[in-house]
């Protein structure tokens, strides 16, 4: 399956090389098709593919991208997801674009801004040729960007967005910064559509409200925000009442979300009809508690997430989980690569590009299971 699924990145790489194709806005990303098997053996024949596309985009290039250094800096490593993303972007830019793997940098900002920033500056000092950036604080994008532009450094930025004011500076001053993510009004109207396709629209006790609670993220990264707004905007758009019992935030943590669920179970007990969790890592959590307090999974409560981490894909086949909704980090991973691959060969960029969310539930959880493997 890895295999497959490397040599199906490395067609779309060299398509991108060859047809100088606009940025991905599709979720269709890096997975698996049946085909790819023969497209690999036939590739293994000629000679390695990973050879094929490395050559292919020097050409593009005029040069050699394998002797170009990225610097990459994550805002944590200690993040689920995101630890999924840069697992992947280092084999994408690695593999698939021909990077020398000792070219390719990435650093944990631990969570801390002026740490990241010193980081930033030290990959300018050393004269690194592209960032990927997932900033601490998307705030601080004005000032970065202010930075690699006086360097003469592109910054593709990722996951955390810049504010959309900083978004159409790079466009207006043809500063060479972008943005790569999801627009996460996408995902959180996906949960909210979860809860509408249960037998009873989240109306577990039929009384006609929805009683909720809602555990944030991190609000550093809008995601939390929007997926907090655009979950419920769904179910009320839908002509549902609901009731939120409460609001409170789990910065995208485990730990914090099972004692945050625990809490609300003990003080609200069996009104609680429905756990939003702004990513899996929490709902995993969540689950835990819900388990604790000898509640079920789509019988006497609900449970959403986002993301599509392994155990939460297999917690919606199990039913222990009611939905998710697939954060694609394959296709993000390529987008930003082949945008920091666009700046260094010299072509324009648009200055924010977004991969489409998929919708995880019972119906398709094992097909994306399959390709998260
Ligand atoms: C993901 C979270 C992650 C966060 C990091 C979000 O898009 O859903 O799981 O913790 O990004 O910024």
């Amino acid at each position: 399956m890895r295999l497959l699924k490397k040599v199906l990145a490395v067609g779309l790489a060299s398509a991108m090389v060859f047809s100088m194709a606009g940025c991905g806005s599709g979720a269709k990303g890096t997975t698996a098709a049946p085909e790819a098997t023969t497209a690999a053996e036939t590739k293994k024949e000629d000679g390695s593919a990973a050879e094929t596309t490395a050559k292919a985009v020097k050409d593009a290039v005029g040069g050699d991208l394998a002797d170009k250094k990225v610097g990459i800096s994550i805002y944590k490593f200690d993040d689920n997801f995101m630890t999924l993303y840069r697992t992947e972007l280092q084999r994408y830019l690695t593999e698939d674009l021909g990077f020398k793997k000792e070219n390719v940098v990435i650093q944990d900002g631990k969570g801390d801004q002026a740490e990241q920033t010193n980081q930033i500056q030290n990959f300018i000092t050393q004269k690194y040729d592209v960032l990927i950036l997932n900033l601490v604080q998307a705030s601080s994008a004005p000032e970065i960007t202010n930075m690699c532009k006086e360097a003469g450094i592109p910054v593709v930025y990722i996951n955390r967005e810049p504010d959309t004011e900083e978004e159409q500076r790079w466009k207006d001053e043809k500063i060479n910064a972008t943005y790569v993510g999801c627009d996460a009004r996408q995902s959180g109207t996906y949960q909210g559509e979860e809860i509408l396709e249960t037998s009873n629209k989240g109306d577990i006790n039929g009384d006609g409200v929805i009683n909720y609670i809602m555990i944030q993220g991190d609000p550093e990264n809008v995601d939390a925000q929007y997926r907090t707004e655009f979950s419920v905007k769904a179910l009320t758009e839908s002509g549902m009442k609901v009731k939120e019992l409460l609001k409170q935030r789990g910065d995208w943590d485990q730990a914090k979300a099972q004692q945050i669920a625990q809490d609300a179970l003990t003080q609200y007990g069996d009104q609680i009809e429905v756990i939003f969790c702004n990513n899996d890592a929490m709902a995993l959590g969540a689950l835990q508690a819900i388990e604790a307090a000898g509640r079920t999974v789509d019988k006497d409560i609900y449970l959403v997430g986002v993301d599509a981490l392994t155990e939460a894909v297999q917690n919606v086949i199990d039913g222990k989980q009611t939905g998710t909704v697939f954060n694609d980090h394959f296709s993000q991973a390529k987008t930003a690569s082949d945008m920091a691959a666009k700046f260094l060969k010299g072509e324009a960029v648009e200055n924010v590009n977004m991969v489409d969310y998929i919708k995880v539930t019972k119906g398709n959880a094992q097909d994306i299971l399959d390709k998260l493997k």
